[in-house]
């Protein structure tokens, strides 16, 4: 591993943090439209774009996961209090957790439900009836109260660094220059 301490992210980093970020988000407001809709043949386009979405969001957080331990980064921030220490690295491993879970429950529904065929072969077989008869939509739908809160508590944390602490901590997630050796 590098012996580089830098007081940034990785650019590299930084471009999948975001990028998971916005994928998340996407996957969630497209989710949350289409699921509303019947599932009749109007619902293929939105469908095959959050199964698209969501598919990349896992690739994505699998190579950031890879990738992590091997470019250099900054030392754990700090807020002064162990306990909220402690509480924002669990929220972090949970957000890691629970979008791969958002994202493997959702494969598993589409499996269970025959989707790639219908929404991406051109199959012109009907969809499901109802998701809800898939064991995996209620597990799908169960994790999106907990990833919103681990969401709302992740950025509650970076804006409370940024403008209680004012430790200018959300730069450390940008693009710089910014590098010390240990
Ligand atoms: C991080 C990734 C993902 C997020 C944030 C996400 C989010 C959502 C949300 C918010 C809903 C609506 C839930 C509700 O209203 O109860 C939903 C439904 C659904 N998602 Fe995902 N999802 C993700 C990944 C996936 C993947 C990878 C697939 C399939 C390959 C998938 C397939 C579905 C299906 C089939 C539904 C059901 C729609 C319906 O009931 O009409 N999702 N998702």
């Amino acid at each position: 591993m590098s012996r580089v301490s830098t007081k940034k992210y990785h650019p590299f980093h930084v471009t999948l943090h975001w990028l998971v970020a916005l994928l998340v988000v996407a996957a969630f407001v497209v989710g949350k439209t289409m699921s509303g809709l019947p599932n009749d043949a109007d619902k293929l386009a939105p469908l095959g774009l959050h199964m698209s979405i969501g598919i990349f969001t896992l690739v994505v957080i699998i190579v950031r996961i890879g990738t992590r331990m091997k470019l250099p980064k900054p030392k754990p921030a700090t807020t002064g209090s162990p306990l909220l220490d402690w509480i924002g690295r669990v929220v972090h491993y949970a957000l890691y957790l629970f979008v791969i879970l958002m994202a493997v429950s959702g494969t598993s529904l589409a499996m269970q439900a025959g989707l790639v065929p219908i929404v991406f072969g051109g199959s012109e077989m009907a969809l499901p009836a109802d998701f809800y008869d898939f064991a995996a939509r209620m597990l799908h739908g169960f994790i999106v109260p907990v990833l919103l809160l681990l969401l709302l508590l992740h950025v509650g944390a970076a804006f409370f660094h940024q403008f209680a602490l004012k430790d200018n901590l959300l730069a450390r997630m940008w693009y710089g220059k910014h590098k010390e050796m240990e």
